[in-house]
């Protein structure tokens, strides 16, 4: 039982000192890293989804607080895999109903550059450099595949809190008070 509680504590005391330390830096948009992660949560929160969702919302672009490549990879033309190594990191520490809309949240995005008319022409500006290096909007062949995914509905809708999370605002609660949600949530290990 304590071994239980100390490695699900470990899991969100790394999450929040991760963002706590480097959650400053901007990856190009806007808003830092935390304010997103933030907004994300909350907009996961206000749409009435569970506590999985929300964490997921609320650290799917951990990956880029985990890779070296720096804040300006993309304007060097570099595709981190920010989604892939998130996806990983988080994979050891919770359930896939949160690691894998994480992973797909670039597909996602991807597959709606193909399917809504519109889409990218909404994107930040930073958010259409990196699309082009993701590969830019699926095929029909890659959107199939999407679909057939068994999580691709959770990561269309993580991509629209995403999308919707880079506003000027200061009125979120904290990152620390997602600390038992994420306790509940992590993996026994
Ligand atoms: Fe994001």
């Amino acid at each position: 039982m304590f071994a239980k509680e100390t490695n699900c504590s470990t899991a969100a005391a790394e999450a929040i000192a991760l963002f706590v330390r480097l959650g400053t830096l901007h990856y190009g948009e806007k808003v830092s890293q935390l304010d997103h992660a933030l907004q994300c949560a909350h907009n996961a929160r206000l749409a009435g989804e569970g506590e999985a969702m929300i964490a997921a919302a609320l650290l799917h672009d951990i990956g880029h607080l985990l890779h070296h490549e720096g804040e300006d990879a993309a304007t060097r033309g570099i595709d981190t895999r920010h989604e892939i190594t998130g996806a990983t990191w988080l994979r050891e520490r919770f359930g896939p109903e949160v690691s894998e809309p994480v992973r797909l949240h670039v597909d996602a995005k991807r597959y709606l550059a193909l399917r809504q008319p519109g889409y990218v022409g909404s994107l930040s500006p930073a958010s259409l450099e990196s699309l082009a290096l993701q590969g830019g909007a699926m095929d029909e062949e890659e959107a199939t595949r999407f679909e057939q995914d068994p999580h691709h509905a959770e990561a269309l809708r993580l991509r629209d809190y995403d999308d919707l999370g880079k506003k000027d605002r200061d009125d979120l609660q904290s990152f620390e008070s997602y600390h038992d949600m994420l306790v509940r949530l992590a993996r026994e290990g």
